[in-house]
């Protein structure tokens, strides 16, 4: 599958790209600048040389004009990002990992955004567009070390069957990743606020934590 990344240019999203062409998908690494997409791609070959990764650099716009996009910016320019993509992600699943947090002395507080998540105030200003939200616990140290497993249960929130599903799909095509149906986008600002829990649990314990859930049923991907 053809997946964008807008803002792919960070330790998120370039992990994420990383892991997700080591299972085969293609991936649009995209920016405000092409090349700082090209030099940051052109790095990530160079440094993977024993892995034949299908990353390519692009705009954000070129990110967006993928089937299924992953929004990766800091949360204060995630909304107007969005916006301004309006047209390219009409009618395509969007799935966002950003989190609103911020750094207050030694630990790391959840903001509480318009519509309670930015996932919510991203689908707010992309009405046609399957806006979900997974990833946001995920470490992007971990998750770029493609020659190491990664365990982990992702937590997807969506207000559409089909964003649902898609997001689903691409959780699962990762090994290891298991994604775990949560309720509409009125949870993602749970999702999202405790991410600022699991970043100071990493501070306490000089740790990379990512969520396991027990008690789910094997087939956890499946809620019904
Ligand atoms: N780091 C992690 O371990 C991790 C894990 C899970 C989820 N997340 C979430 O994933 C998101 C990205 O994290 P990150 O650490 O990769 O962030 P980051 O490095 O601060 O930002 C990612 C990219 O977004 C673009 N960007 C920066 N400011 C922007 C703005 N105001 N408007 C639009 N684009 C902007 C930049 O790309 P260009 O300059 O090339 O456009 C930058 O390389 C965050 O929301 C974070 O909470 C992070």
């Amino acid at each position: 599958m053809n997946i964008g990344i807008i803002g792919g240019t960070g330790p998120a999203g370039i992990a994420l790209a990383r892991r997700l062409a080591s299972v085969g998908h293609q991936v649009v690494v995209g920016s405000r600048e092409l090349t700082r997409a090209s030099e940051i791609v052109a790095a990530e070959l160079v440094g993977s040389s024993t892995h034949s990764l299908k990353l390519l650099p692009g705009t954000n716009e070129q990110a967006a004009a993928c089937d299924l996009c992953v929004l990766a910016t800091p949360w204060e320019g995630a909304v107007a990002t969005a916006k301004s993509l309006q047209a390219p992600l009409e009618q395509k699943v969007l799935i966002s990992m950003v989190n609103a947090l911020a750094r207050v002395g030694s630990e790391f507080q959840a903001l509480v955004p318009a519509r309670g998540s930015i996932a919510a105030s991203v689908q707010a200003v992309l009405p046609r567009t399957f806006v979900t939200t997974a990833f946001q616990h995920i470490p992007a140290r971990e998750l770029g070390l493609i020659d190491l497993p990664i365990q982990a249960e992702v937590m997807v929130c969506s207000d559409s069957e089909e964003g649902a599903v898609a997001t689903e799909l691409l959780v699962g095509s990762i090994h290891g990743l298991r994604p775990v149906r949560c309720g509409s986008l009125a949870s993602a600002n749970a999702v999202e606020a405790l991410t600022a829990v699991l970043l100071n649990v990493n501070i306490a314990y000089k740790s990379h934590v990512s969520l396991r859930l027990t008690g789910l049923r094997e087939s956890g991907s499946n809620p019904s």
